[in-house]
């Protein structure tokens, strides 16, 4: 049946297409949606996550709502300035309405209750705030040993986006992403803000999804706030679909090259809240670690065939 897969996410334009991409891919084999706050508040990224996959005719996949706020801490404010008011640029209510019922539980029950059930280990991609899945990580061990892997949008080695030094996802919930990346629990792969943006996408390659059918075109209208945005982000016409270069990896191991570094989430509440601090040092020099296995070491997406990755995401999404 292929990949067995969680998505947890906030959406948001990339998380709609990232959600369609998974929805529409025949070697996954999709278990369920959970949502979080983050782009919007959690109402909107409930209401969104639910249509999207009523557009991918999806009524057979499970949502449920998790976390409205960070753990801790309260949210400073969401990302409506690149995503719109709605979280789709003003265009959710364009899509069709949910071809199901809201799940009567919430995501972290959602999750153990599909993690318990899966007969073998399951791939969970977190694209939003990490709330729901530290939550999950800390009342659930027994869940551990089934997930694969978590294959994490977020994170920076370099700039940020929300601050200088903070990604939007970790700075939404340091301590969750802190506790999900630092736990050791499980095995995370980070696909940063530094690589997303070099996958980032022209209006040529949406005007080629626009044109291949219905779906295509529905996630194409999605994007006009969102073009708005990364058109001063990136000084060219194009989006770039951080959470769909993240659930590329997810449906498609390997397809990023990755690099092992040892990285703490800064948590403190000076200019650089909610960075990433990833050691990019050679091993040897971390005097700190002696040779001996570092618990604070994430697998890092820092490459890809950026060609192959735009046509592997378009091959899915147009059909
Ligand atoms: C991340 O933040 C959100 O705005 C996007 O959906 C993506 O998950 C990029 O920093
Ligand atoms: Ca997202």
């Amino acid at each position: 049946m292929g990949t067995k897969l969680i998505i947890d996410t906030d959406p948001g334009v990339d998380d709609a297409f990232a959600i369609a991409l998974a929805a529409l891919s025949d070697d996954v084999e999709l278990l369920g949606v959970t949502t979080v706050f983050g782009n919007v508040p959690l109402s909107a990224t409930t209401r969104n996550a639910r249509r999207v996959l009523a557009l991918c005719k999806r009524a057979d996949v499970p949502v449920a709502a998790g976390a409205p706020r960070p753990l801790v801490h309260p949210h400073p404010h969401a990302a409506r300035y690149a995503h719109g008011a709605d979280g789709l640029s003003g265009r959710s209510a364009a899509l069709p309405e949910p071809g199901r019922e809201l799940e009567p539980v919430d995501a972290v029950s959602l999750l153990a209750t599909l993690l318990e059930a899966a007969d073998e280990p399951v791939t969970v991609a977190p694209i939003g705030p990490l709330t729901n899945i530290a939550a999950l990580l800390a009342a659930h061990p027994g869940v551990h040993d089934k997930i694969a892997r978590v294959v994490i949008m977020g994170g920076a080695l370099g700039h940020g986006n929300t601050t200088a030094a903070a990604e939007f996802n970790v700075w939404s919930d340091p301590e969750a992403a802190r506790r999900v990346l630092g736990g050791g629990e499980v095995p995370c792969v980070l696909v940063p803000m530094d690589l997303t943006y070099r996958c980032a996408v022209d209006t040529g390659w949406l005007g080629t999804l626009a044109a291949s059918g219905p779906v295509g075109a529905a996630l194409d209208a999605l994007t006009p706030d969102y073009l708005d945005h990364y058109r001063k982000a990136l000084g060219w016409d194009g989006v770039v679909l951080h959470d769909a270069v993240a659930l590329a990896e997810a449906i498609r191991p390997g397809i990023l090259r990755t690099e092992t570094f040892p990285i703490e989430v800064e948590c403190s509440f000076g200019p650089s809240r909610g960075a990433t601090v990833v050691d990019q040092r050679r091993p040897e020099l971390r005097a700190d670690t002696e040779g001996s296995p570092d618990p604070t070491a994430v697998v890092v997406a820092v490459d890809t065939d950026l060609d192959d990755l735009r046509a592997f995401v378009l091959g899915r999404l147009a059909g």
